[in-house]
Order: C-alpha cells, then structure tokens, then sequence
C-alpha cells in the first residue's frame, strides 16, 4: 500500500542526501502540472531558498496559465515567469510532423532552459519526470518533452534530479496533497510540457493555437463538473481524403481527415489519419463505434457533432477529448451527453475560424490521450 507521508519524507531525504556538501543552487522549472510542480515543492522543501523554482512560458500555455499558477504557489515557493514564447513560435511555425514539432520543442526547451541556468549559475536542475514518461519514450511511442536522452545541449555539466521518476500520477498527486499543495494543483488534470502545441494538430500556426486555446478555455469550463481525467480540444483542419463520404458493412458512414494522430498498436506507435463518423443513424453503441475501424489503418474516430450543414474544408475542426483513467498508460472515453456535448459544440461553433466540432471516441490504446 502506498504511503504518501513515508513517500514525501524519503524522496525529501533522499534529495538532501544526494546534495550534502553541495554548495550549488538548483533549478527547478514548474509548468504548473501536478509533477513539475510536486518535484520542485519537494525540492524546495528538502533545500530552501538554495532552489529557484522558475516557470518557462514556452508560449503553450493555456489562458493566463503563467499568472494562474504563481498565484496558486504564493506562500509555498516563489515563482520567477521567464516568457520565451517568441523563440518557441519562431523555430516551430509551419512544422507539421508530430514527432519534429515534438523534437524541437524539447530541444529550445533545453537550450533554454541551458540559458536560465547559465544567468543564475546553478548547476542542478529538477524534473517531474514520472514513470509513465520514461517507458513510453523508452518504448519509441513518443519523444516526452522532458527526457533528456542523448540530447547535448547543456553547455556546462548539469545534474538532474527526478524525484519522482519512479512513481505513477496517482501517487503524486497524493505526495502533493500530503505536502500542503493547493487541491487546485493537485486535483489538476495533467497538461503535457509541450502544451497546446500538441493539441495544435499538424502544421503549427498562430492563428490554430488561439483557436486551441479558446477552444480548450470552453471545454475546460463545460466538461469540469463531470471530473474526467483529463479533457481538453485539439484543432486541426477540416479537410478530407476526399471529397466522399465512405459507409462500412454496419451502415456507419465515415470521412477521413487529411489530418494525422498518434496511436498505440501493441507496443509500438502509429501515425496515421483520423476518421470522422458522420451518417450515424439507428440504435449504434457510441462508445464501441471506434472498434469498427480496427481492422483499418486510421488512429482515431472522432464522432461528428456539429450540425451538418457545417465542415468541409473552409475553416479547422475542433475535437472535443475527455478521458478516464487511473495511470494514464490506458484511458476510457467519458460517457457524456449528447445534449452537454451540442451544448460545447454551440459555443466552439461561434469561435472565428471554426468550421467543424466532433467528440473524440477512442479510448486509449489504440489511440494516445494526446494527438501528437
Ligand atoms: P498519451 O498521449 O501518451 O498521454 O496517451 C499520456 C499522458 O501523458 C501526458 N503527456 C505528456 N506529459 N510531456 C508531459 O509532461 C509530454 O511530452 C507529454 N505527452 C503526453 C498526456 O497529457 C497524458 O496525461
């Protein structure tokens, strides 16, 4: 049985055990999730005012995410907010490859990141790397933001400390109820270090980030009082194959989206269209729709939502995803209403540029939580 108290005790000594005799400062780089922000409040717990916990504004961030969250540390740790947003936008834009949208993220990440530990000259920094990271990169299913792996960045020797790097979700968020975090941090969904870029699907542009972010500000609003695991919109272009629409055995109608989304087939990573479900007619188990497309080469099945005299290539489509899990390695679609779901729909329809809303059916495996 997991012991949080025991837990937060021996990963605090562990931390002043690996730092005895050190005289160096550590920086700790919060995004605000329930990881980074647990591994840094450990951290500064086990070390003090030695630890800079610092927040980089990749540009990624939900609405006044930056703001939100140091307002939510105020009287645990203080939060200095670096905004390189800029340079993120400038190496990534027009990149369209999921996995080249992740490399370099991860890559000005560090450079960064190399950069800010450079100014305040400290030779540590911490991670909230947790098991689930590691095993998946490990696994090749994606590149995480914050494995560092063979990536040499760092102009100077810098050590790593990953307190949590052997724990799952579920037992850091109740590390960091045990040590005083705010409930708004440790009940917060998890959000990926490279944030709204992967939920940017495809060619990344500014004008599809404002539209994720409001969209997700919407879906956030709408889907919280339900509590899924996590629950956020992705956008990407509404724009088909072609120009038909394709019906299975059963009836169902379906179009396929020039867009592309990671999934997991076994233990391997796929990379592949989505599909939209449109002519759904008669008494189909919504939740069960997305078995039949397994024996095709497609990601995901994204359920049509919208009214039909909308999509078709003008504008981008939004997915509306919400899951349920415990360790995130698997996750169940949230059973939500279809009224609550035309409800989201109305609201994103009304967002300038959108020209498409469906709910996103696939459970994970064979899709990811994330789209990229
Ligand atoms: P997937 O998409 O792999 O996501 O099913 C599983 C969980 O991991 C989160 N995730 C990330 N978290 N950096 C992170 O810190 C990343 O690069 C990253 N990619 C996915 C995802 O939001 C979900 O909770």
């Amino acid at each position: 049985m997991f012991n949080p108290r025991e837990a937060a005790r021996k990963i605090i000594e562990d931390i002043r055990g690996a730092l005895k005799g050190v005289d160096d400062c550590i920086v700790a780089a919060v995004s605000g999730g329930v990881d980074s922000t647990t591994a840094s409040a450990l951290t500064y717990l086990a070390l003090g005012d030695r630890v800079h916990p610092i927040f980089i504004d990749t540009g990624f961030m939900r609405k006044n995410e930056p703001q939100l969250v140091r307002e939510s540390l105020r009287g645990i740790m203080p939060l200095e907010i670096y905004n390189y947003s800029e340079r993120f936008y400038s190496e990534l834009l027009n990149k369209d490859d999921a996995e080249v949208k992740r490399k370099i993220f991860r890559e000005v990440f560090y450079r960064t990141l190399d950069e800010v530990l450079a100014r305040l000259e400290c030779g540590y920094m911490v991670q909230g790397t947790i098991a689930p990271d590691w095993i998946e990169t490990l696994g090749g299913i994606k590149t995480q933001h914050n494995i560092i792996g063979d990536l040499n960045i760092f102009r100077r020797r810098i050590r790593v400390i990953e307190p949590l790097r052997n724990l799952y979700k579920d037992q850091v968020r109740l590390i960091a109820r045990e040590i005083g975090l705010p409930e708004k941090i440790w009940r917060r969904q998890p959000f990926p270090g490279p944030g709204l870029l992967i939920r940017t699907v495809g060619r990344f542009e500014l004008d599809k980030l404002n539209i994720v972010r409001e969209a997700t500000d919407i879906v956030e609003e709408i889907l919280r009082e339900y509590s899924p695991s996590q629950y956020f919109a992705a956008a990407w272009e509404d724009a088909y194959l072609d120009n038909g629409t394709a019906s299975l055995d059963s009836g169902i109608e379906y179009r396929v989206f020039k867009a592309r989304a990671t999934g997991v087939r076994g233990d391997s990573r796929v990379y592949s269209h989505m599909v939209l479900v449109t002519g759904l007619s008669g008494s189909h188990d919504l939740y069960s729709l997305y078995k039949s497309f397994e024996d095709k080469p497609y990601s995901r099945s994204i359920l049509n939502i919208a009214p039909s005299e909308h999509g078709g290539g003008q504008g981008y489509f939004i997915s509306i995803r919400s899951v349920d899990t415990v360790d995130f390695m698997t996750a169940e679609v949230t059973r939500v209403d279809m009224g609550v779901l035309e409800e989201i729909s109305e609201r994103l329809l009304r967002i300038k540029g959108v020209s498409g809303v469906g709910f996103d059916i696939t459970p994970k495996p064979p899709a990811t939580i994330e789209y990229e």
